[in-house]
């Protein structure tokens, strides 16, 4: 059994995805070709967001939007600890400092009111009413971002996230790198009116490329051209004329050529995430000392992984089993961000997020894709209930 199988996929568009590279072939036109804003149209039109800049992955996404705002030292960005690693290291990078807030125990992701508190320790330079890192201590940081991330496919609570943003007047950027064709309250990701939103096109995601990319969405046109420009070594007029310092963040175009033929079959795809989930929840359901992803109301989720929880100390144990009967699994995240030898310095103590540390130990990603039938989803229920027998 596969984890994930993109030759399923493959196969079915076989000829559309050869006739949509030989195109790129024949043109030649290697970098930014009329792929790219094709694509960019396209990612428009199913996402709803009025522009769209494809990129080179999903962390060049967040550095990019990061960048166009000015994210620097000073700055405090607030982000769940409970994420890909991009989602931290990209205002750090910068030399702004991550600010952890913790997420929801149920959903996995930013919990609204603990930004609150979040933003009022950063405010008052308190670390009693909620835990900061150390620099926030000793010096006052200016909270500038949030970065609710979307995580396993699913929306974080943006009714409650926006307008806690919004009263403090900080910016806030969706990372919905693994939630690319999901809703929420009927809206998709991407176009959720946050100031802008980012996704990822790694091979695994739900759209995925065959290699890395991204992009970058936002309502905002001045914003849009700034990001176009930092994407090209801060082009003015044209490359030549730099204007700014930017990244070489273009995505290339036979990734573009690649998405386009995905984006035909995309919304199918989308369908068929739904049953495989359902068939999960039919044949997980009645499994004693597992617990089923819950989703919060409005959401539509993309799937992008199927994650269970299970008691802390049966998971090496049933990670070890469903491995000797052929069935890969995952774990998302083993760490938590405010864990990570590269964030030492913030000073964080393991229970100062005590959701994501729960989480980096109980939670177990099973087998999910669109082309996953039921009895494999079958196979592994019975496997699962072996092992916690
Ligand atoms: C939440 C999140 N943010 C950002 C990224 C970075 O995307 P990429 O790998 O395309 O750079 C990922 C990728 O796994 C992710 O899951």
């Amino acid at each position: 059994m596969q984890f994930i199988d993109l030759a399923k996929q493959q196969a079915r568009i076989h000829d559309r995805l050869y006739a949509r590279i030989e195109a790129v072939l024949s043109h030649g036109n290697y970098i930014m070709g009329p792929e790219i804003t094709e694509l960019e149209t396209c990612l428009c039109d199913f996402t709803g967001a009025s522009n769209c800049i494809a990129c080179a992955s999903g962390t060049d996404a967040l550095l990019l939007a990061l960048l166009a705002w000015g994210v620097g030292p000073g700055d405090a960005i607030f982000v769940p600890p409970f994420t890909f690693f991009a989602t931290a290291e990209v205002p750090a990078l910068l030399g702004a400092t991550p600010v952890f807030v913790d997420v929801d125990p149920v959903t996995f992701n930013m919990c609204p009111s603990l930004l609150q508190k979040a933003i009022d320790a950063i405010q008052q330079q308190d670390a009693s009413i909620y835990p900061l890192p150390r620099d926030a201590l000793e010096r006052p940081l200016k909270p500038r971002v949030v970065v609710p991330v979307d995580l396993f496919g699913q929306a974080a609570d943006y009714s409650s996230l926006l307008p806690i943003a919004r009263r403090h007047g900080l910016l806030v950027l969706e990372d919905a790198a693994q939630a690319f064709g999901g809703q929420y309250n009927s809206q998709r990701t991407c176009a959720l009116g946050c100031d802008a939103a980012v996704t990822s096109f790694f091979p695994a995601k739900p759209l995925g490329c065959y290699g890395d990319g991204g992009a970058v969405f936002t309502d905002d046109v001045g914003l849009a051209d700034l990001i176009r420009s930092l994407r090209v070594h801060g082009k003015g007029k044209d490359k030549y004329d730099n204007i700014r310092l930017g990244i070489n963040g273009r995505l290339d175009t036979l990734q573009a050529a690649i998405l386009l033929a995905k984006m035909e079959i995309f919304p199918s795809e989308i369908a068929m995430r739904q049953q495989v989930a359902a068939w999960y929840e039919k044949h997980l359901q009645d499994i004693k000392g597992l617990t089923l992803p819950t989703l919060a109301r409005g959401v539509y989720s993309v799937w992008a992984q199927y994650c269970i929880t299970l008691p802390e100390n049966k998971r090496d144990s049933t990670v070890e089993l469903l491995r000797q009967r052929g069935i890969p699994t995952n774990i998302y995240y083993p760490r938590p961000q405010h864990c990570l030898a590269v964030f030492r310095d913030l000073g964080y103590a393991p229970e100062d997020m005590p959701a994501a540390l729960h989480a980096s130990r109980a939670i177990l990603a099973l087998p999910f894709h669109p082309y996953l039938d039921e009895d494999s989803v079958h196979t592994v229920a019975t496997a699962l209930r072996g092992a916690l027998l």
